[in-house]
Order: C-alpha cells, then structure tokens, then sequence
C-alpha cells in the first residue's frame, strides 16, 4: 500500500514535470550534493567510484555511480533503489529517512557523475574541417545541452554511414524477430550491433580523437547488443524485450549527450 502511494506520488511528479523536464534532472543536483556527501559517499565514495571509506569491508561493493552503465538507467530506476534499496546487499531503503525531493535531489547529483564533459579540443578538431575560429567551446543552450565532438570531415561521413547501418541493424533485429526467425535476429544483433561492428567502425574513424566518455559509451552500446544477441536463442519475448529496450536505450543515453 505504502509503494502504491509513493509511486504514484512519484509518476506525478513525473507527469508534472514533463518529459523534457525529467531528462533535466526534476532534481536539483546542487542540494543532492549536500545529502550525497551525508549519506552516501561513506560508500559510495566523494567521486561516485565506489570507494568511500566504509565500502574497504564489504562484500558486495558498492556500486561505481560513475560506470556507464548508470546512463543506462531511468531516473526512476535509480530513485526506486535509493527508495527501496537493493536486495540482499548493504544498501538499505531510504524512503524513511529522506523525503521524495531529496530522493530526487540526490539522483540529479548522481547524475552529474556521468554528464558528459566538453573536452579541451583534440587534435582531430584542430585538424578538422571547422572554420578556422569555430574551435571555440559553443555555450550549451537550454535546448540543445549536447557536447560537439569536433570530428574532421572524413571521420564525420564514415560515422553517419555506421549509424545508419545501426538503425538498419535494429529494423533487421525487430523484423527478424516479428518472423520468428531467432537465428537471423541473433546473428545481426552480434555482427552489426556487438563487437565485431566495433571493429569496423574504428577503421573508419582512424586517427580520431573521442571523449572518454563517448569511447565508454560506445562500448556499451556494444556490449548491450552481444547480451541481446546471447539472449534471442531462448526465444523467449519476455526476455528478449528488455534486452532490446537496452540496446536502444544506449543509442538514446550517447544521442542525448553527443553531437558531430
Ligand atoms: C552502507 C553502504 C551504502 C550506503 C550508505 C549507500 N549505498 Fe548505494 N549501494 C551500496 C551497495 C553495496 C550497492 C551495490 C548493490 C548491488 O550491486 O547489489 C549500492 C548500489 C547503489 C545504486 C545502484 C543500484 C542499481 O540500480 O544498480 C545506487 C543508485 C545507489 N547505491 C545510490 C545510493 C545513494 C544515493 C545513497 C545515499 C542516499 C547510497 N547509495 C548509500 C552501498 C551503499
Ligand atoms: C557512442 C555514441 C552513439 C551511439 C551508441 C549511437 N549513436 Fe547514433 N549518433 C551519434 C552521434 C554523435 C550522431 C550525430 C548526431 C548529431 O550530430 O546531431 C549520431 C547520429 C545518428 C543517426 C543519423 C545519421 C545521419 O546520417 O545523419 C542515426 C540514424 C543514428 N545515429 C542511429 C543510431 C542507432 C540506431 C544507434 C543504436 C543502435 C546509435 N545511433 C547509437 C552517436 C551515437
């Protein structure tokens, strides 16, 4: 009874809040510092990595706020494990000690741990195609908050022609599966979505420079559609959604971060 009235207490605020809003964090990052610092980071960490004083004695470490994998969760999946806790591990529920503002201040800090960040300009940017001058960092707007990331010309058309083939990949996937044809869905998710795509497009980015981040994020990316392609022979649709859902999740979290 008490999850049905926090939840939805949480949907609405969702609901209020927009969908654009929610991707700006409905918290405020600047007060979830202030609660993460009291009582997260003795775990957790200062830095989010997992390595905070208390976290040397356990067995189940703490998770590493900073790992990508955290893009790939909603706001509202990181809000109901601070609410409820996670499962037999030392992180407890907090919806008793923290009120639902200060749940959701403390994932827009968290969040703050994975923003990506404009990068001083490579050498790719400095020998790229940009008019001389436009090196400059362009102040995020409200509507566009996306890091550029400055790619020479050639690099720029051998990436819009592997992301094209991403999407085709995908259509391959579903279609594939809406025939019942396991095999074909799980071949195409491994060789042009997994590792082997990988390969293929960092010949065709040769040279470049890449954020950390963004690498990060690309791997990613990689490694959700090898669990996709590892998951599509139990046949099962149950199972072979939410793998989808993550591998399409990942192609969101890089394009809401990055631009060319
Ligand atoms: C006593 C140590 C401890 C404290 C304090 C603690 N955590 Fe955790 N937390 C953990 C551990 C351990 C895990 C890993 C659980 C697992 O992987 O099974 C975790 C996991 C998480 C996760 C990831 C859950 C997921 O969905 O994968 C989030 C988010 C998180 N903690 C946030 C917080 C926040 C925010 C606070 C402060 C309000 C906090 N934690 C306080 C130990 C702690
Ligand atoms: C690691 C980052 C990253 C990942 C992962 C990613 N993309 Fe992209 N994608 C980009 C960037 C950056 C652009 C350029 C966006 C811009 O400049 O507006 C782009 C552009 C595109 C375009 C436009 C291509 C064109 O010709 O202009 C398509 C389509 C696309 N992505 C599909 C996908 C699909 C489908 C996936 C997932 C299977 C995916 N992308 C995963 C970074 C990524």
């Amino acid at each position: 009874m008490r999850r049905g009235v926090f939840m939805s207490a949480v949907l609405g605020v969702l609901l209020v809040a927009g969908w654009s809003a929610a991707q700006f964090l409905p918290g405020n990052p600047m007060r979830g510092q202030v609660i993460y610092q009291q009582s997260c980071a003795r775990c957790h960490g200062t830095t989010g990595a997992g390595d905070g004083p208390d976290a040397q004695r356990m067995v189940v470490r703490p998770a590493d706020l900073r790992s990508p994998g955290m893009l790939l969760k909603s706001d509202l999946e990181l809000l109901r494990s601070i609410a409820y806790g996670v499962a037999f591990s030392p992180m407890h529920e907090w919806r008793d000690q923290m009120t639902d503002q200060e749940m959701w201040d403390v994932v827009g800090y968290i969040r703050t741990f994975t923003a990506p960040q404009a990068q001083p300009i490579s050498d790719a940017a400095t020998h790229g195609s940009q008019p001389h001058g436009a090196s400059k960092q362009e102040a995020p707007t409200l509507s566009d908050t996306r890091v550029p990331l400055r790619l020479p010309a050639p690099v720029q058309e051998g990436m819009r022609l592997t992301m094209r083939e991403h999407l085709e990949a995908l259509h391959a996937i579903v279609a594939a599966l809406a025939r019942e044809d396991y095999e074909k869905a799980a071949a195409v998710a491994h060789e042009d979505l997994g590792f082997p795509k990988h390969h293929q497009a960092m010949q065709r980015e040769a040279g470049a420079t890449f954020p950390p981040k963004y690498h990060e994020l690309a791997m990613v990316h990689h490694q959700v559609a090898e669990d996709l392609a590892g998951i599509i022979p139990s046949k099962d649709m149950k199972k072979i959604l939410p793998h989808l859902e993550k591998t399409m999740k990942a192609c969101v979290a890089c394009h809401q971060a990055y631009k060319l």
